[in-house]
């Protein structure tokens, strides 16, 4: 007996022919994941990579829910943070999945964060050449961006995921109440990726975000404001990658904000000075605010969306972040080694307005300068 979901899920379907897959939302799902891998996948064997802050807190109801279906599961539990998205560690987890005897009909379960997701999904891609998995999110930014689409990757000494493959999920169950013992700072950073979606396609949704972004963070068993914020954002997702799933053109999009975004994360060396949504929310503050001095769109409407990020505590100016920061030089030279680079020209997402961001090759990097050292003398 599973016990009863709390809300009724909603289904996002990511329409890619016969990789096609559903994200299922909904609070207390994870009591159904059993059931749901056992119809999907009869009598595969699972086994399951964690990291030790969420083995403390929902690896026994997860162990639960298989054993109820009678599902054989193994696990291996990592070090918690971006660490473990290192050569060392996948070795270990393709280690593990062997060992565990785990073969082409069983699957891999990647319970966690985006860390978790794109290093179970990298070592599913890898081992005997691809082995099916199932996303189980439980961070917000997992549940509404690194779970869906199939991008997995561990890191190079020479930069970020500069090592990985797509390979997308059979299932992916996304539990709000997961979310509940998520450290609030945590939650902030992901919501940037939910106002992203806003930012860069639907305006009508972002105006939904400014009247109910409390509700959104307090999650609760009744509002259902939480599960309707993450199955927008999946939709807004998942209707781009069916359209550019090897990130050839319109999935670009999806990089509002991190240009400016990464290079302030490297300049803080990827560390909790400055968590990826947190870099997020600043690069896209940027990305509107140089939009506006480029002529794009009002100065008004940059400025309202720069609001919001400010108003739900997420960093929207580099005088946000605390300590240190490089010059605008040693910023474009990072943002230079961004992989979002194309014969020596950064790619850059601008935005004509709130929803309306577009592609822009070939930024004049004097103009990116210039604006960037004016914004870190505001320090
Ligand atoms: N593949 C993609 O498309 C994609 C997209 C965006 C980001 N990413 C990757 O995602 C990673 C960041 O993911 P993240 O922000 O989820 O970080 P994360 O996986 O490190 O999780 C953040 C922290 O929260 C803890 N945690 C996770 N779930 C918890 C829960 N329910 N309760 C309590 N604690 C919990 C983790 O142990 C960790 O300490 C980066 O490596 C980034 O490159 C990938
Ligand atoms: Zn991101």
């Amino acid at each position: 007996m599973t016990a009863p979901l709390r809300t009724d899920p909603a289904t996002v379907r990511v329409a890619l022919g016969d990789r096609s897959y559903d994200i299922v939302i909904g609070r207390g799902l994870i009591a159904s994941l059993g059931a749901r891998i056992e119809a999907l996948r009869p009598r595969a064997k699972v086994f399951i990579v964690t990291d030790a802050n969420i083995e403390l807190h929902h690896l026994d109801t997860v162990e639960e829910t298989l054993a109820e279906s009678a599902i054989a599961a193994s696990q291996l539990i990592v070090a918690p943070g971006e660490g473990s998205k290192s050569f060392r560690v996948f070795e270990q987890v393709c280690e593990a999945i062997i060992a565990a005897r785990i073969e082409r009909a069983d699957l891999v379960i990647a319970l966690g964060g985006g860390v978790i997701g794109d290093l179970a999904g990298f070592a599913a891609a890898a081992v005997r050449r691809g082995i099916d998995y199932v996303q189980v999110p439980t961070t917000l930014l997992a549940q509404v961006d690194s779970s869906v689409g199939g991008k997995t990757a561990i890191n190079s000494a020479r930069g970020k995921n500069l090592i990985g493959a797509f390979h997308q999920p059979i299932l992916v169950v996304a539990d709000t109440a997961l979310l509940d013992t998520l450290p609030p700072r945590e939650f902030r950073a992901g919501y940037a990726e939910v106002a992203k979606y806003g930012l860069l396609g639907d305006a009508a949704f972002f105006s939904w975000l400014e009247a109910n972004w409390r509700d959104v963070f307090a999650g609760g068993k009744s509002s259902g404001a939480r599960e309707h914020a993450i199955a927008v954002s999946c939709r807004a997702k998942a209707s781009i990658v069916a359209r550019d799933e090897r990130e050839t053109g319109e999935r670009a999009l999806l990089n509002l904000g991190h240009t400016f975004g990464h290079a302030l994360e490297a300049a803080c060396g990827f560390s909790d000075r400055l968590l990826h949504g947190e870099a997020v929310a600043a690069g896209m503050a940027l990305a509107f605010e140089f939009s506006a001095r480029l002529g794009l769109l009002p100065q008004a409407e940059a400025a309202r969306a720069i609001r919001h990020l400010a108003e739900v505590g997420l960093p929207t100016r580099p005088k946000d972040i605390a300590g240190g920061l490089p010059d605008a030089d040693a910023l474009m030279a990072l943002m230079a080694q961004d992989k979002k680079v194309k014969r020596g020209m950064l790619t850059f997402i601008l935005v004509r307005g709130i929803g309306a961001a577009f592609v822009e090759h070939g930024l004049d990097a004097a103009q990116v300068r210039a604006f960037l050292s004016e914004k870190l003398a505001e320090r």
